[in-house]
């Protein structure tokens, strides 16, 4: 069953019912100022940090689930009755409720008793603000005399303290009311020098700041005493819950619509200038004003949408394509692209599974990120790398988060993710690629923040690859530390207390249990980094990188294979994980996906048969499981992986993130069908009319989806923060349809579907646009270019002269001269 269609014109998800599985969210703004609104109009908003600036306040894991957000009540005057046009929180039966989620913004609204109100929000580009459009129309055959509310709850900016410190928090709240404008001023007294408006376009006949005055006592936001009796107090908030709510009445003919907006926003004063005037505890509001003033004029709300759209337009165009599968061409011109810069923005911090509490930037993350979104913001993505990488401790070993408000590494966490480092070769690899901009190895980077500790960014990749080698095993493979990828391994912890930080207790010495995943990464990020200092002219540098990746390519085939697989890992014991000799989990998906991909075995028939093995155990209907059999028990020396139920999270769910893995790794085999089959199974789009089962939103990737041995599975968790977007975006349209950017130029080698007759797609590529033209003329990968009517040897187009704007390339499929891909 299905919630809602897609309106691919409009690049836009249409939710036609309110009662969705899930609350299914959308985000707001693109820069600094944040919004996560959910299809009822729930959510919050902050600035930058979602923990340490939040502006509203949201209460996760609610009943009912998703409350809190961007309200509007409307009242008719005449009966009496209230509701919400969003559905929530008043929950009224509504006629033709819709909520479109579109490219940075959303439009919620619906019909009750004939009347229409629909409100579009969104956060303008180079703003922090977020404005409500609300239009209402009278579809009554008599006028109507209504009175619409606005309602926001503030948050006391940090977010983990304003759910924690009550003691401090119901004494602090402050706010000030000038010219219908409420301004939420907690803490300005002080140390903060930010403050939150919420401001209204059209004359109010009253506002209330302080909750329970709106509320009335032992009521919730779905029966408000104020809108009940249809007047607000003007009640001024003294501590306890500050909240911003105005009262607009609204008289419309038949047929009449009228506009009301509103706005949201966050403001900053220099230290010195926070009164005025000077001396006073009323808040400097010459610089605010004018912004407000202009956002509220519905003429520049328009401008600032159309700009909006603009940007999409030309982010989204950067790769487009048209194939004969409509869930891969909606998924790669709008929704994954789109997906993938959510997660560029947010990391893993905020959403609706994510408290934007817990988790700040992740090193490994956001590194993996960058593979979905370097194309299309370039000039951010040099930025973060090196925020990333000045995080990265002399050791070559990394702080495993960052808080993105102070870039600082994050103490509580720490590092010993022996993987982490790794991730900064392939993110810089995949920037050097698409970009082309190599200055960005020479760029002086501090390690941990500290100034002085400044080397070229070139050595941070030196030491993250030294790092591996510092610290091998006893089979010589790479040890693992506190875990490698898979968080929830952790073979140097041996937890035995609850609430122990699997992650970051560890109380084995870390010299005996080893990652096979690792070694597969390290020969992948080995490669590149030979690569580039060949490209540097570091001759004996790139030769000793790539005779370490040849000697760990022998360990893993000594070590690390397992007769029909590559095994996982070795434990403190120095017993195999991820082998045919464990009861449980015997083979693992890490690194059967991420050996295989990083070219172990490609020749040898290794990687086949380790493809043969993943679709033998771990393939189901919904995507590719973690690993089988489960792990039935908790099992001391493995850690968090078997604290989860059997086909939960890592414990053999579907973890979506490395599917792809396999997917790429099918393509470097000359698999297409197989590619493409595990491409299609985790595709939210192709799983829309499976939504009762799926849950989570059909136009975004969910970190997980449970396994074979969950009750539930096939039932989609933690949606949209996941590096599932990214590996993702990356297999289908580097991979699958092998448009891939590379050092030398752009590649032209697709693994497709045999049924496939071909597809075309434009592909904007260091200052030029090129058309591609895919034809299948036989069975097989093998490629032959035309490229502005010349025929080309290989599957690399030659660099265009200076001053070409476009390209046409025309590539036919033949039967596959040799299977495999480099
Ligand atoms: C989460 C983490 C990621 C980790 C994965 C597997 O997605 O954000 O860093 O690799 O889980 O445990
Ligand atoms: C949990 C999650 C995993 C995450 C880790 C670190 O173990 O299952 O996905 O990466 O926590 O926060």
């Amino acid at each position: 069953m299905q919630y809602g269609y897609f309106d691919d014109e409009r690049r836009e998800y249409v939710i036609t019912r309110p009662d969705t599985p899930l609350p299914w969210i959308n985000y707001l703004g693109c820069e600094a100022y944040f919004g996560i609104i959910s299809n009822t109009a729930g959510g919050y908003s902050f600035y930058r940090d979602a923990r340490l600036r939040r502006l509203t306040r949201y209460r996760y894991n609610n009943a009912p689930y998703d409350l809190g957000g961007r309200y509007i009540y409307l009242r008719d005057a005449d009966s009496g009755k209230f509701w919400s046009p969003s559905w929530q929180p008043t929950r009224h039966e509504l006629q033709n409720y819709e909520c479109r989620h579109g490219m940075g913004y959303s439009i919620i609204g619906a019909e009750y008793n004939g009347i229409e109100a629909r409100t579009r929000y969104f956060v303008p580009l180079g703003e922090n603000l977020e404005i409500w459009q609300l239009t209402i129309t009278n579809r009554r055959t008599a006028p109507a005399k209504l009175s619409a509310f606005s309602v926001v709850e503030f948050c006391l900016w940090d977010a983990q303290d304003d759910a924690t410190n009550f003691q401090r928090n119901f004494n602090i709240g402050q706010v000030e009311i000038e010219d219908r404008v409420i301004y939420h001023k907690t803490e300005y007294r002080e140390r903060r020098d930010h403050f939150a408006y919420f401001a209204c376009s059209e004359k109010t006949l009253g506002f209330d700041t302080q909750r329970e005055a709106f509320l009335g006592p032992y009521r919730g936001w779905d029966n408000p005493k104020a809108v009940e009796c249809g007047n607000l107090s003007d009640s001024v908030a003294n501590g306890w819950a500050p909240i911003g709510s105005h009262q607009v009445s609204v008289e419309l003919a038949p047929g009449e619509s009228k506009q009301i907006v509103f706005v949201l926003g966050y403001h900053e004063n220099p230290r010195d200038q926070k009164f005025d005037p000077q001396g006073s505890q009323v808040i400097n509001k010459r610089t605010v004003k004018p912004v407000i003033a202009k956002y509220l004029k519905p003429e520049s709300a328009d401008r600032a949408f159309d700009k909006l759209k603009a940007y999409w337009e030309s982010v989204l165009n950067i790769c487009r394509v048209d194939t004969p599968d409509v869930h891969t061409n909606r998924m790669v011109n709008v929704w994954n692209a789109y997906q993938c810069m959510a997660t560029f923005n947010m990391s893993r911090s905020a959403s609706f599974y994510e408290s934007g509490i817990g988790r700040g930037l992740g090193f490994r993350d956001s590194n993996q990120d960058l593979l979905g979104f370097v194309q299309m913001v370039p000039a951010r993505a040099r930025e973060r790398i090196i925020d990333l990488a000045s995080t990265q401790l002399p050791s070559g070993g990394a702080y495993h988060q960052y808080q993105p408000l102070t870039k600082r590494g994050n103490n509580d966490v720490g590092s010993n993710f022996n993987d982490d480092p790794h991730w900064l070769i392939i993110g810089v690899a995949a920037y050097l690629k698409e970009t082309g901009d190599w200055s960005i190895l020479d760029e002086p980077v501090p390690y941990d923040n500290q100034p002085g500790s400044e080397t070229a960014l070139f050595e941070h990749l030196q030491r993250s690859f030294q790092y591996t080698l510092d610290r091998l095993g006893p089979h010589g493979l790479p040890l693992i530390g506190r875990a490698d990828w898979n968080d929830c391994l952790n073979l140097n912890c041996f937890s035995d207390t609850p609430g122990q930080s699997f992650q970051t207790t560890t109380n084995k010495e870390g010299k005996i249990a080893e990652s096979v995943f690792i070694a597969g990464l390290f020969v992948l990020a080995g490669r590149e980094l030979a690569e580039i200092a060949s490209r540097r002219g570091l001759k004996s540098e790139c030769e000793r990188y790539l005779n370490e990746v040849q000697q760990m390519d022998q360990t893993v085939r000594k070590y690390g294979w397992d007769g029909e697989w590559f095994i996982r890992a070795y434990d403190d014991f120095g017993n195999k994980v991820g082998s045919k000799e464990c009861k449980e989990g015997k083979i693992f998906i890490e690194s059967q996906g991420f050996c295989s991909l990083a070219g172990i075995g490609l020749e040898d028939g290794l990687a086949q048969k380790s493809m043969d093995s993943v679709r033998k155990y771990l393939a189901t209907d919904h995507g590719i499981v973690l690993q089988q059999p489960a792990y039935s028990q908790y099992y001391l020396h493995l850690g968090e992986i078997s604290s989860y139920p059997p086909g939960y999270k890592e414990n053999a769910g579907i973890f979506c993130h490395n599917n792809p893995w396999v997917i790429i790794a099918e393509t470097r085999l000359g698999n297409g069908d197989a590619a493409f089959d595990y491409y299609s199974r985790i595709n939210p789009s192709a799983r829309e009319s499976i939504s009762d089962l799926h849950r989570c939103e059909p136009y975004v990737y969910a970190q997980m989806i449970a396994g074979k041995d969950a009750p539930t599975h096939g039932e989609a968790k933690n949606s949209w923060l996941t590096g599932t977007a990214a590996w993702n975006y990356y297999a289908i349209t580097q991979w699958i349809l092998g448009i891939r950017v590379d050092h030398d130029g752009l590649r032209v080698a697709p693994v497709v579907p045999g049924s496939w007759r071909g597809f075309t797609a434009t592909r904007k590529f260091r200052g030029v646009t090129y058309h591609i033209e895919v034809i299948r003329e036989g069975t097989g990968n093998h490629v032959e270019l035309i490229v502005d009517g010349r025929p080309v040897e290989g599957d690399l187009i030659p660099v265009p002269p200076e001053g070409t704007t476009d390209v046409h390339v025309k590539a036919m499929l033949r039967a596959a001269k040799t299977a495999v891909r480099s």
